[in-house]
């Protein structure tokens, strides 16, 4: 279906971490390499669409983030600005934002994804509009929905997905939840892929923890066609991320992930910082996501500008000691060559 010779996808990461170079680097490879495109303006998109066509002539993908309207609430605006800054004292910023933007650029994506003819899209925190996926279909683009649990699975099959990634609650980065913003449901992935497997008649990509051939072996095992590997992918030499954010992986025990809505309003998992420390108390007062998402941007982006890992968001799965610093060839000839029954 999706015309790869390794059963491969490279997790799409949205904030500059998938560069042309990773993901032509992954298809190249025989997988899949896809942009997330969750936060890129569209020209942004197209421009890295065409370097990417100008690295590898193999499929790769787009990921989008199908977003709710958010509920501007302008008093929880207005108190999560003044919780904030001191962290924008502490980074040297000026202490005045007032305003909340937020543009969806969701309908320009799909416009790209159909003029440049890409071969596969992928979807998170929601499925389309039966308009959209009805265009997409027409223009024989591989659609691939995202579930946390076997209602969200059903959905997505219902709603005319071709394959689903299956996000365990080990993933790093943001979680694809659509039904219930809590996280006492929260389900593994050896758990899940099973039950949605029995549930569901497309084929199911795994996420969550993968690192090596054992991850992407048992996988298979339990019902899995392929597996997304994001955090694995986040430390290779290809790979966009901060060097501070790849070093503090690469230096991070396995109990050192948390879930925290602190830095966008929507749970994501990331290493402990002490950002995520602080705001922990004000969780349940932040508005809806992205509206954090857009109000804690200038501190990451100066907090990574200081090299102060303490306010930076560092998502990470829950494997980050199998993460090691390589290129994408070595990562993924590790990955096919590991026999875990030898
Ligand atoms: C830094 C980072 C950014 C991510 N951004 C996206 C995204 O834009 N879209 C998406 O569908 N998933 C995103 N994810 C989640 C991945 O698709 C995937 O579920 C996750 O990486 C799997 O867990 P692992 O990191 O342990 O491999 C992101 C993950 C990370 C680590």
């Amino acid at each position: 279906m999706l015309k790869i010779n390794v059963p491969i996808i490279q997790a799409p990461m949205a904030g500059g971490i998938t560069t042309p170079e990773l993901v032509a680097a992954v298809s190249n490879g025989g997988g899949l390499g896809m942009v997330g495109a969750g936060y890129l303006k569209p020209e942004a998109l197209l421009q890295e669409i065409k370097a990417i066509k100008q690295l590898t002539d193999r499929p790769f993908g787009i990921n989008l983030f199908v977003m709710k309207k958010p509920v501007v609430d302008q008093e929880k605006i207005d108190k999560t600005i003044s919780i904030l800054k001191r962290y924008r004292e502490a980074l040297s910023l000026s202490s005045d934002i007032t305003e909340y933007s937020y543009v969806d650029y969701f309908d320009e994506h799909v416009q790209i994804i159909l003029d440049e003819k890409i071969p596969v899209c992928s979807f998170t925190f929601g499925i389309p509009s039966n308009g959209t996926i009805t265009r997409l279909k027409g223009n024989n683009t591989i659609m691939i929905g995202t579930a946390t649990n076997v209602k969200e699975a059903l959905i997505n099959e219902e709603g005319g997905m071709d394959a689903l990634v299956v996000q365990g609650s080990e993933a790093g980065g943001h979680r694809g939840s659509f039904l219930r913003e809590d996280t006492s449901g929260n389900i593994g992935l050896m758990s899940l892929i099973p039950q949605v497997t029995d549930a569901v008649q497309i084929p199911i990509i795994a996420a969550g923890g993968i690192m090596d051939g054992r991850g992407l072996k048992a996988s298979l095992l339990l019902g899995a066609e392929a597996v997304q590997m994001g955090t694995a992918f986040l430390t290779t030499s290809e790979s966009g991320a901060n060097p501070l954010y790849k070093k503090a992986i690469l230096e991070a025990s396995d109990d050192e992930t948390v879930l925290t809505k602190a830095f966008s309003g929507k749970y994501a998992r990331g290493l402990q910082n002490k950002f995520i420390e602080e705001m922990k108390e004000y969780e349940g007062l932040l508005p809806d996501f992205p509206i954090v998402n857009t109000l804690t941007g200038e501190i990451r982006k100066a907090a990574a500008v200081n090299e102060m890992t303490a306010y930076m968001s560092l998502w990470s799965g829950q494997s980050p000691t199998l993460a090691k610093a390589e290129s994408v060839a070595s990562l993924m000839k590790r990955v096919m060559e590991h026999d875990p029954f030898n």
